[in-house]
């Protein structure tokens, strides 16, 4: 399972710090919440500070880009061009996102549907050809630290098994993320569930221990 860290609760004074020990701890995804006081009550970076944070880090970590705003339309590019390997957009807002994706795509990225926890999983289903990853929020979006909400179980499954009912029809892998409240008590129960990617704030930016100690905590429960 791909373990994605989210440094929303990191010092945020020392962002770059934040991410180096998250890569010096083996980690090679870094999720990205971008936040524009619109979409979600909170805002917290764009293109100008990821750009610098790909110069920090060099072109080794993949920069999965969780863009809760409501202008991805237009701004998609920026992302790009900023470093982002991967953007992430939310159906609910998005007017035309079919088109969205193909054009994340076509620009060279790989792109991404996630789904507020009250949005119906159908509209994931829609677009399951045209993407490279579906994203469950196990909170509604705009603060790290949340509990994590189990009814969520129901979305999770029924997509694991349409992705793999598009494999075995030789469409493409589709990678199932999670977002919110995982732990190290949940996570073992989410990967049973058939979650591939699972995207981790506060359980490894915290008080009470280092990333890689958090890291291998995380390890531990998912036995290996
Ligand atoms: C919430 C963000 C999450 C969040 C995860 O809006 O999308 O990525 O920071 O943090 P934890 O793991 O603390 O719930
Ligand atoms: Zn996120």
């Amino acid at each position: 399972m791909i373990i994605a860290p989210s440094v929303l609760t990191a010092n945020l004074a020392a962002l770059g710090s934040a991410c180096d020990e998250a890569v010096e701890a083996g980690l090679d995804w870094l999720h990205l919440d971008v936040m524009d006081g619109n979409f979600v009550p909170n805002l917290t970076f764009g293109p100008p500070v990821i750009k610098q944070l790909r110069k920090h880090l060099g072109d080794g970590p993949i920069f999965d880009a969780h863009l809760m705003v409501e202008n991805a339309e237009t701004m998609y590019q920026d992302y790009i061009d900023a470093g982002c390997n991967h953007l992430t957009v939310h159906v609910e807002a998005v007017k035309h996102l079919h088109r969205l994706l193909h054009a994340i795509r076509d620009a060279g990225a790989t792109a991404g549907v996630v789904l507020n926890p009250g949005t119906p999983v159908e509209a994931a289903l829609e677009v399951l050809p045209d993407v490279d990853l579906v994203l469950i929020m196990s909170v509604n979006p705009g603060f790290g630290g949340q509990s994590f909400i189990p009814t969520v179980e129901s979305k999770i499954r029924t997509l694991r098994k349409a992705i793999d009912d598009q494999v075995a029809a030789g469409g493409r892998n589709v990678q199932l993320q999670i977002d919110g409240g995982v732990k190290a008590h949940n996570i073992a129960m989410l990967r049973e569930w058939g979650v591939t990617n699972a995207v981790v704030g506060s359980g490894l930016f915290n008080a009470n221990a280092s990333v890689a100690d958090n890291l291998t905590t995380l390890h531990q429960a998912l036995n290996d």
